[in-house]
Parts: C-alpha cells; sequence; structure tokens
C-alpha cells in the first residue's frame, strides 16, 4: 500500500499567505520553516535526501529529492488558471496531483472547488513537512496576526478525506488503488526531464479516467535538461492502450523564462 498515514503531532509553524486577485486566499508553511524544522531533526527524518537538498542549498538532487519543498511559479499560474476554469471543468471532481510539493493547486481545488484531492510527490518527507500543514492551514482559522499557528494533526480526518501518496511514478502507474480513478489530473514543473516523459505518460493514462483532463503546467523549456513544453505536446499525443491525449486549451505566461499550461483531454482513438 502506497498510501502514508497521517501522524498526529502538534506541529507548530511560520506561516504566509498568497491571494490570486481578491476572491482566493491561500495559507502555506514558510520555506525557512520547513528547512529550519528539517535541519534541526535531521536524526528524526528518515529522508536523507531532504536534509541533503537543505545543507547542500540545491533545488533538486535528481532522484533523491526532486524539488518538493519549495513553490514553483508554474504551480502559481497554475492557481490561477483552474480559477479561471468553468464548473463543468473543475467543480465537485475526483483529482490528483502529481509531483505535489506544497500542493496548492491541489488545495485551491478542494477549498474553492468542492473537489476530492489525492497528492502524490516523489519525497514522503515533503507530503508530511509540507503538503500536509499547507492543507490543515487552509481548513482552519488562522491567527493572520501573529503569522503563527499551532496545528493539531488529530484534526485532520475530522476534516479532510484526501489520501498521501510518496513514491516514484513508476511505481504509480501500476497502482490498482488509483487505475482510471480520477477525472482531473493536474501537475505544475514536472516536465523538466525528458528521461521521464514515458513514465508520466504511463501515470498519466492509467490513472485518469476515460474523458479525464489532464492540465500540465511548465516553463517552455528547461535549461540543461532537456524537458520543453513542446516536446511533452508531441511524446503526449502517443496512442496508449486505445486512448490519446487531445489538446483542448493552452496559454502562455510571459516571463524571462515564459511559462505555458496545457489542458488536455483522454480521448479514445478510433484507428480507422
Ligand atoms: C520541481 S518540483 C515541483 C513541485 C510543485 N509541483 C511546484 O510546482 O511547486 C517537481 C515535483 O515532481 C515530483 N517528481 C519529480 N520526479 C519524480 C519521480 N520520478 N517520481 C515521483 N515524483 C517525482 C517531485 O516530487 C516534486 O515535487
Amino acid at each position: 500500500m502506497p498510501f502514508i498515514k497521517v501522524e498526529k503531532a502538534p506541529l507548530h509553524v511560520e506561516i504566509e499567505n498568497i491571494t490570486f486577485g481578491e476572491e482566493i486566499l491561500l495559507w502555506k508553511r514558510t520555506l525557512s520553516d520547513v528547512e529550519v524544522d528539517i535541519a534541526k531533526n535531521e536524526e528524526n527524518f528518515a529522508d536523507k535526501g531532504v536534509v541533503q537538498s537543505i545543507c547542500d542549498k540545491k533545488d533538486l538532487i535528481p532522484g533523491v529529492y526532486e524539488g518538493g519543498l519549495k513553490v514553483w511559479e508554474a504551480s502559481l499560474d497554475l492557481v490561477q488558471y483552474l480559477a479561471d476554469l468553468d464548473i463543468a471543468t473543475c467543480e465537485g471532481k475526483t483529482c490528483i496531483e502529481i509531483g505535489c510539493g506544497a500542493g496548492l493547486p491541489g488545495i485551491y481545488l478542494s477549498k474553492y472547488r468542492n473537489c476530492t484531492v489525492d497528492f502524490q510527490d516523489f519525497n514522503e518527507q515533503v507530503l508530511k513537512s509540507v503538503t500536509i500543514p499547507n492543507i490543515l492551514l487552509n481548513n482552519n482559522i488562522i491567527d493572520t496576526q501573529s503569522l503563527e499557528f499551532r496545528i493539531n494533526l488529530d484534526d485532520y480526518e475530522k476534516i479532510n478525506n484526501n489520501r498521501f501518496i510518496p513514491g516514484d511514478w513508476d511505481d504509480l502507474s501500476h497502482n490498482e488503488e488509483i487505475k482510471e480513478h480520477y477525472d482531473l489530473l493536474i501537475t505544475s514543473e514536472t516536465i523538466y526531464d525528458l528521461n521521464k516523459y514515458d513514465s508520466l505518460l504511463r501515470l498519466f493514462h492509467h490513472a485518469l479516467a476515460e474523458n479525464g483532463i489532464l492540465i500540465v503546467a511548465a516553463k517552455r523549456y528547461y535549461f540543461g535538461l532537456g524537458g520543453s513544453t513542446n516536446i511533452f505536446k508531441n511524446y503526449v499525443s502517443k496512442i496508449m492502450n486505445g486512448y490519446k491525449f487531445e489538446i483542448l486549451d493552452a496559454r502562455i505566461f510571459e516571463a524571462g523564462v515564459p511559462r505555458e499550461i496545457i489542458l488536455f483531454k483522454k480521448v479514445r482513438h478510433d484507428a480507422k
């Protein structure tokens, strides 16, 4: 069983918020708070890769720590994009956020769109130190003056039915419990490494139901790693088990390194 259980221990965290327009307010644990907590309690953390990334000040250590502690730019684009989507596409859906890290897009769907959301990250420690606290923060009344909040993980099971799935995409794409389970799959800043496209494509096909929607937010290209939205679009157009992904929408976000969001639908491919 790949799902992790939430440990019942109080957690004292430092928080900040991010707003999107006038309507959307998301809370998150600060990166420095997470890093100090992990570094201070190093011996308690089984995931030494996450500890190493903090000590070495690295955003990514391929195959060891895949960048989930910090909030990457495209995840904020994705929240804004989801907020602009119509009710039919994202209200009340069964969703998964792949490579969630802080999980803000998934948290938006749960908080504002009445969706049931599962969260997946390579590093279990990221789910425990960042994703789960952020979900709790967005489900509680917060003392915004102090910007400090005591989370009681005992409250957790009362307010949510999310699942948390640590581990590699390769393993997940064989997991029967998520097979064709989701109407909506969202992911941001996960297509940087060309070598992972095969695993990602298999996972997207495996997890999404027929006519399910896949939304990918990313930089248009990743220096040094080979990934890009154009290569990804080509890759994803492959037919797999009689299905393919059709592009229904795309939006560019201009920046030093431009970013893009692409919305695909998983459709049956009729070989004529
Ligand atoms: C750059 S971080 C992006 C985090 C978050 N989505 C954001 O945009 O802020 C990449 C994410 O992809 C996930 N990831 C990368 N490679 C993975 C793999 N092989 N298996 C599972 N997850 C992976 C990591 O867990 C990490 O959270």
